[in-house]
């Protein structure tokens, strides 16, 4: 049977990007940010991952405001790119697991998630840039099944809705019959504001909240209303929303295996975590 071996989150601004095709690991303004993925690198050779169960939101590349689905999951063989405008090079293609992404659609549409099914799909920066950041080297050892949540189009899913959402995926990977190890990655996020009278809001207090309790008490998270999350996190700080689901996938014990909380990259507060995902049955052998 496939295994949850653990999730990843990171930020996915468009600007590292930029800073990995220039190779400025080690520039002040970007080593503090890069070195956050010296463990994830120790810990991606360590647990060797099969395949990545993404959760990310498209920001009109593959969607636009006139279609744009709540969920979105891709089961295709391949997920190509496009150059979206932001002057960073186009990311090579990433190898879709068909099998898999059909068998978590099955999944969610027997609970009640009436999701999008795209056998064709574009990627952008949100899925490309944490690859690019997970295997520096551009060989991604991985497939991928990408899905997309909306946190553009108002009214957005609720914070509890993709936490129910990765539980549905988490069940649905624990219960696929191949011998995969599956990691889970959210992406986005944390407290940014790209446009408006509070561009460039940051809540330094939020996230690291937000960090504290996602761990141990994702329930309290989920109470927020979408509302209360813009207030506090700004209006692009909802890509929370990518992490909740990766949370909600991990259904073992989870502990925090890494954190790293760098403001700011771009108009962005930068954060990366590792979170280790046992299963209950495996702990009790141990
Ligand atoms: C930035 C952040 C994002 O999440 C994004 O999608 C685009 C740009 C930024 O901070 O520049
Ligand atoms: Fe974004």
């Amino acid at each position: 049977m496939a295994a949850i071996i653990g999730g990843v989150a990171t930020t996915h601004v468009p600007a590292i990007g930029k800073a990995i095709a220039e190779k400025k690991y080690n520039d002040p303004y970007w080593k503090p940010f890069f070195k956050g993925f010296d463990y994830v690198d120790y810990w991606l050779a360590r647990e060797k991952p099969d395949v990545a169960v993404i959760f990310y939101n498209d920001h009109g590349l593959n969607f636009f405001l006139d279609k744009l689905p709540t969920f979105a999951v891709g089961a295709a063989k391949e997920y190509r790119s496009e150059d979206e405008g932001w002057g960073i090079p186009v990311s090579r293609s990433v190898a879709g697991d068909v099998d898999l992404s059909w068998h978590l659609i099955n999944t969610l549409v027997v609970d009640e998630f009436d999701v999008t099914m795209c056998q064709e799909m574009l990627i952008d920066h949100a899925v490309t840039i944490p690859m690019a950041l997970m295997w520096p080297d551009q060989k991604w050892p991985v497939k991928i099944v990408p899905i997309s949540i909306n946190t553009v189009q108002h009214p957005l899913p609720s914070l509890a809705r993709c936490f129910k959402l990765g539980r549905s995926i988490g069940r649905g990977i624990e219960s696929y019959p191949q011998n995969l190890r599956v990691m889970v990655v959210g992406t986005g996020g944390l407290s940014h504001q790209l446009d408006g009278p509070r561009a460039g809001f940051i809540n330094k207090a939020f996230d690291q909240l937000c960090l504290d309790k996602i761990v141990a008490e994702p329930q309290l998270l989920a109470r927020y209303s979408i509302h209360d999350w813009v207030k506090e996190s700004g209006a692009q700080g909802v890509e929370f929303l990518n992490w909740m689901a990766m949370r909600g996938a991990l259904t073992g014990k989870v502990s925090e295996l890494h954190r790293n909380y760098h403001i700011p990259i771009s108009n962005t507060a930068a954060a990366t975590v590792v979170y280790g995902n046992v299963k209950e049955v495996q702990r009790q052998a141990a």
